[in-house]
């Protein structure tokens, strides 16, 4: 549906709506508001998003019983006024991100499910110690006409790791839009992990230090951001988090700005835990199109997740009501002062004299924090002087453990599993290893259609090949060539390359399949943003990037998207136990025959 208003800001705006207790019916509406003062890319402001809630309401959807806002986003620029401009009704597999008003009633159920309190009572344990967590639950080829949840409960007792003290053995299904526990099993099997040892609390305080923001070097004005040879917008979006938009550079030798990067956002993370066993085997979580970083945000601590010298912006989402609600200091901006080399030189054979120079490292840094369940990711934009932008992407927070009778390693009998909690604790993480003994007489695909879960079992190699094949990934403008006659371009500096582990036609993998790539590049279409289909929660992986790619659109001198894959194959070691000292991934995409030369040395 597109929709026409005289608000302010600008573009159209999508959303998915669901109307609940009637089939899961799933509307996309666009809303074309007028440009005003504002950026066009600006983020929906408050009012906007109450505005938006107020025409819904007010059309015929208004009379919908339990009318749901899952999300509501901008899209690309175009105008009209105040009218429905179109309206599209979504039947094919799919659901929009789960509300956190669903997700929290969810978390209740188990306390209230007479099943439920016998199990606990029957382990000894005292319910109001009790957690529950609700966790999406994937396509794995069966007919899926609900959307539902599992929900995985743990004990907190004397320890604030709820994550360390999984109640092992019950299986709850619920169904989210009757909001019922539809299926409750017990097979009572691994004791509870003992709490000592389990706390993560830092004991350090943050220093307090007195900066001034003011004396930062760069400007914010609204969301646009200025900073040394850079200019660029800032967004904030439930579904991506930060998103940077028009991001030019200054050229000192042409004098003027230029352009760089039109858009970036994350568009999906996958996390598939490797254990195909029944109460294991659906933890193949899609973050982004199922949760949402932006909604999963946290208020950045000073002094902890950004520095003294941070600047913080406020972010605004749409609740399940349609109303705007705010969520306080979910982006922070601040210089770093890295400590590294921008560049130097020392030349020795000029006679009779050694000359000296270089320039210290100062980037512009833009960061989030998302928290989905146990995991912390901090994302960061980072601006460099010299034309780089480096992204990254931080892991910690706490693994997702599973009991087990084990409390020593040679105890195990599996080749692959290691025992990552200390001796004393009966607790272990236990993503990307083999199957159980016990489990193989069962066929896999039968008790949970996960067709992966063993890796290989490798040899000790002296020496080993990492994928380093010499290969520049450039992206370059055939119309447009620097002096000396190369096509400007930018290029790709990749980090760590990583495939996903899962068999192609494993489920979360068919849903997933952009995994199996590092780079993509497709032609431009404002349409295809989320590389997991935008209907994430429980899709069969007929949209998305993968699929996209099929039709093989050209894509040499076109207006282009290119994707990169960061991945990590997160194996646990003892050391992320009880928290996970933060592992760092990302990229960088670098000038490549962009400036005639050194951007550095051409800065007044
Ligand atoms: C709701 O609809 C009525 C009738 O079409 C109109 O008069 C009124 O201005 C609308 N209100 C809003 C908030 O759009
Ligand atoms: C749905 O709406 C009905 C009628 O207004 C209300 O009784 C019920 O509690 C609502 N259900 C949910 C899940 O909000
Ligand atoms: C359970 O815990 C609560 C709160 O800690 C306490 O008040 C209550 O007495 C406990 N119940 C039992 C049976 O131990
Ligand atoms: C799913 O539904 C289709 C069409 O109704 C049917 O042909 C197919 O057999 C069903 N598959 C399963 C696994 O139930
Ligand atoms: C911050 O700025 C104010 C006003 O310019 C000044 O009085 C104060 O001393 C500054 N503080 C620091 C720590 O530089
Ligand atoms: C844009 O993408 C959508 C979704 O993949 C597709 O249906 C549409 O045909 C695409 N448009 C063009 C011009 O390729």
């Amino acid at each position: 549906m597109v929709l026409n208003s005289e608000l302010s800001g600008a573009s159209f705006v999508e959303a998915a709506f669901m109307a609940m207790n009637l089939l899961p019916l799933v509307f996309i509406l666009q809303f074309c508001l007028v440009a005003s003062l504002y950026h066009p890319l600006d983020p929906l402001s408050p009012n906007e998003i109450d505005r938006i809630r107020l025409i819904i309401q007010n059309s015929s959807l208004g009379n919908l019983p339990n009318l749901t806002f899952h999300f509501v986003d901008l899209e690309e620029p175009l105008k009209t006024r105040r009218t429905i401009i179109s309206d599209r009704l979504y039947s094919g597999h799919g659901y929009p991100p789960l509300t956190f008003i669903e997700l929290f009633r969810a978390s209740k159920l188990p306390l209230k499910y007479p099943k439920f309190i016998e199990s606990i009572m029957k382990r000894g344990l005292n319910s109001s110690q009790v957690s529950c967590v609700p966790f999406t639950v994937g396509w794995y080829g069966q007919n899926v006409t609900k959307r539902a949840l599992r929900i995985a409960c743990f004990y907190r007792g004397r320890s604030v790791n709820v994550f360390a003290r999984p109640i092992e053995g019950i299986s709850m299904l619920v169904d989210v839009d009757s909001m019922q526990i539809t299926m409750y099993t017990d097979r009572l099997k691994a004791p509870l992990p003992k709490a000592e040892g389990t706390d993560f609390r830092s004991k350090k305080q943050p220093q307090s230090i007195a900066y001034n923001v003011s004396d930062s070097g760069f400007a914010v004005d609204g969301h646009r951001v200025r900073w040394a040879n850079w200019d660029f917008h800032v967004a904030f979006d439930a579904r991506a988090g930060i998103t940077i938009s028009t991001a030019s550079i200054f050229d000192a030798q042409v004098k003027r700005f230029r352009r760089v990067l039109y858009k970036g956002h994350v568009s999906e993370t996958f996390v598939p835990y490797m254990d195909p066993t029944n109460d294991w085997y659906f933890r193949t979580f899609m973050d982004i199109g199922e949760f949402g970083f932006g909604r999963s945000a946290d208020t950045l601590q000073p002094q902890v997740d950004c520095p003294a010298n941070a600047f913080y912006l406020d972010g605004y989402v749409t609740g399940a009501d349609g109303k705007a609600q705010k969520m306080p200091h979910v982006i922070c901006i601040f210089e770093r002062y890295s400590g590294d080399v921008a560049w130097r030189h020392t030349e020795i054979n000029v006679p009779g004299k050694v000359i000296r120079s270089g320039e210290p490292e100062i980037s512009l840094v833009v960061r989030m924090v998302a928290t989905v369940g146990n995991y912390d990711y901090v994302l960061d934009w980072e601006f460099k002087k010299s034309g780089s932008i480096k992204v990254g992407v931080d892991l910690t927070g706490i693994l997702e453990m599973k009991a087990t009778s084990y409390t020593n390693n040679y105890q195990i009998t599996e080749e692959t599993l290691t025992l990552t909690a200390t001796a004393t604790h009966s607790s272990k993480q236990n993503k990307r290893r083999q199957e159980y003994q016990r489990f193989k007489p069962t066929p896999r695909e039968k008790v949970t259609g996960r067709s992966s879960g063993k890796l290989p079992k490798l040899k000790p190699r002296a020496r080993i090949h990492l994928g380093l094949e010499p290969a520049d990934l450039l992206i370059t403008n055939p119309n447009k060539k620097t002096r000396l006659g190369n096509q400007v371009g930018y290029r790709l500096i990749a980090g760590q390359p990583v495939n996903s582990l899962l068999s192609d036609d494993d489920y979360p993998q068919i849903r997933n399949a952009y995994t199996k790539y590092q780079v993509w590049v497709t032609a431009y279409n404002k349409s295809e943003r989320w590389a997991g289909g935008f209907y994430a929660d429980r899709n069969r992986g007929e949209e998305g990037l993968a699929v996209w790619t099929r039709r093989n659109r050209a894509i040499e001198n076109k207006d282009i998207v290119l994707w990169y894959i960061v991945g990590f194959h997160h194996i646990p070691y003892q050391e992320d136990f009880p928290v996970m000292p933060t592992l760092h991934g990302g990229f960088e995409i670098r000038p490549a025959s962009f400036f005639e030369s050194n951007p550095l040395l051409r800065q007044e």
